[in-house]
């Protein structure tokens, strides 16, 4: 709890740098009733501007389809393209473009193709494809469903290979080719090969153990940041001397709708906009400082169950946004969050476990083992655009906040357990 003094105190200090007012409980008549916002700067953008993606990233230009922010994705074609029945195409180079990684993760990331999936990792997420051979399908149709699914599909996962520039016609004829040698079962050498018989993967590691789980460190980090003093003389120290017991729950009922920002507003973001406005330290999203402080808030609440306030009209409209935004077909895959992790939840996408939603939040911020990194939802989010190329936004962009919102709801009632540990 804040002791009166040390917020008259601190009002003061931030009323001289003109910031803003800290309104101090107990001067209202009706103290009991009203509970005190917590200070916010709302100006300034809570990440480095303008964005710049992590190093290390893929760098290209995905403006031209559509992203969370904007729409640009050309329309899919609506008759199927007049080819003919004589593809004559290289099947030997159909059956390598198949399993080609640089190619938006190719064919391999979903089907099964007899001998070309073997020992590569191949997915389920789509229907095994190693007897498409024998289905009788015609060149016309398969080079048409393999150039743009949609048009005999709208609903399709399928990114549409051809009309989004991954593969051109005389490598789709190839690839064409490649699909009418397929006749027989495929056989694996190992289960590990095989999506079907590939166990899922299970997290049993002591997520709250140092040496297992090395983003603990966090919570260290976070208490020595929650001491330092700022240049105007506060630390979060200065008004919560006892962050234990203030914030036992308090990570568990965020995100939440911020009428002074009209966005949804994470832990995260807070935390840059509040040290600012109390404090005067600027703790941006996506620093260490952030994701330290950010990791201690979700720590500290470790074991309530996730319960937001999804009560007033404006939360009620940011949750359907999020809704909304979680089925847009983004980037040049032309993928939606609810075709990874909806419709073909619960397979394999290579070597990759698609997770649905329920599960997927009580563990940020994680560890990331194949990183060595800590990454809070908002970068999980860009990393979960940037694969299916498409352009990430800014971590404190208003459609991120609705889409936390949304997984949020999803996942009422579950406990928090953070730092995790994820692959
Ligand atoms: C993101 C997952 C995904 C990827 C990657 C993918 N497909 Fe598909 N594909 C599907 C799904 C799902 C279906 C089932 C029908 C549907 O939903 O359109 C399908 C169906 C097909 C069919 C129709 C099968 C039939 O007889 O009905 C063909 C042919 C096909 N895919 C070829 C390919 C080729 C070739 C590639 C690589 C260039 C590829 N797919 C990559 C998801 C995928
Ligand atoms: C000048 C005093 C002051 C300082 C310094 C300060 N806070 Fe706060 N904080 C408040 C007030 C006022 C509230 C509103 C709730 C309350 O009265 O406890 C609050 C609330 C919070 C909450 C709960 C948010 C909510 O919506 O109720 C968290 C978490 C928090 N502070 C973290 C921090 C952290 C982390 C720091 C250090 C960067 C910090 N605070 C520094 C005054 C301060
Ligand atoms: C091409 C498929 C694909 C799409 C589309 C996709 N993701 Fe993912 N996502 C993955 C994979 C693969 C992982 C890592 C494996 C896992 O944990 O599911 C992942 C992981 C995640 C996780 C972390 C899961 C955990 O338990 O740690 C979250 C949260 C997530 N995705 C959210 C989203 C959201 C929100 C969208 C849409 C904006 C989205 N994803 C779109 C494939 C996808």
């Amino acid at each position: 709890m804040i002791r009166a003094g040390m917020v008259a105190t601190s009002a003061v200090a931030l009323i001289v740098a003109g910031t803003f007012a800290v309104v101090v409980a107990g001067s209202s008549a009706n103290a009991q009733t009203k509970t005190r916002e917590a200070p916010l700067e709302t100006k300034d953008a809570a990440s480095m501007q303008p964005w710049k993606r992590y190093a290390g990233w893929p760098t290209r230009d995905m403006s031209k389809y559509n992203s969370l922010g904007h729409l640009a994705t050309p329309p899919a074609p609506t008759e199927p393209r007049k080819i003919g029945n004589q593809i004559g195409g290289d099947a030997a180079n159909g059956a390598k473009l198949v399993a080609d990684r640089n190619r938006g993760g190719s064919c391999l990331a979903c089907h099964v193709m007899g001998s070309a999936g073997n020992a590569d990792l191949p997915g389920n997420a789509a229907p095994d494809l190693s007897e498409i051979g024998n289905a009788g399908r015609e060149d016309e149709w398969l080079f048409n469903y393999v150039y743009d699914a949609r048009v005999y599909n709208p609903e399709t996962i399928m990114p549409p290979w051809g009309s989004h520039g991954f593969f051109n016609d005389q490598e789709i004829n190839d690839i064409v080719a490649f699909l009418k040698t397929l006749k027989s079962p495929a056989a694996f050498k190992t289960a590990l090969d095989d999506p079907n018989k590939r166990p899922a993967p299970v997290e049993k590691r002591d997520n709250l153990d140092s040496i297992e789980n090395p983003a603990m460190w966090a919570v260290e980090k976070a208490q020595e940041l929650w001491k330092l003093k700022s240049a105007s003389g506060f630390s979060c120290n200065s008004c919560h001397s006892d962050p234990k017991e203030t914030f036992k729950t308090w990570a568990a009922s965020m995100p939440k709708w911020e009428p002074r920002l009209d966005k949804v507003l994470s832990v995260e973001e807070f935390v840059t906009r509040h040290a600012k406005a109390t404090t005067g330290t600027v703790w941006l999203m996506e620093t260490d400082e952030n994701r330290a402080m950010s990791v201690y808030l979700h720590f500290l609440a470790n074991g309530a169950p996730r319960k937001i306030d999804t009560s007033s009209a404006e939360a009620k409209a940011a949750i359907e946004r999020g809704k909304v935004l979680s089925a847009r077909k983004v980037g040049q895959l032309n993928m939606a969050c609810t075709d990874c992790h909806g419709k073909a939840a619960n397979h394999w996408i290579r070597g990759q476990w698609l997770g649905e939603p329920k599960g997927q939040y009580d563990h940020f911020p994680t560890w990331r083992t194949s990183l060595l990194a800590i990454w809070d939802i908002r970068q999980r989010f860009q990393w979960c655009q940037v694969n299916i190329r498409a352009d990430e936004l800014p971590p404190d962009a208003k459609e991120y906040g609705d889409l936390e919102f949304y997984l949020a709801m999803q996942n009422e009632g579950l406990k928090l357990s953070v730092p995790g540990i994820r692959h």
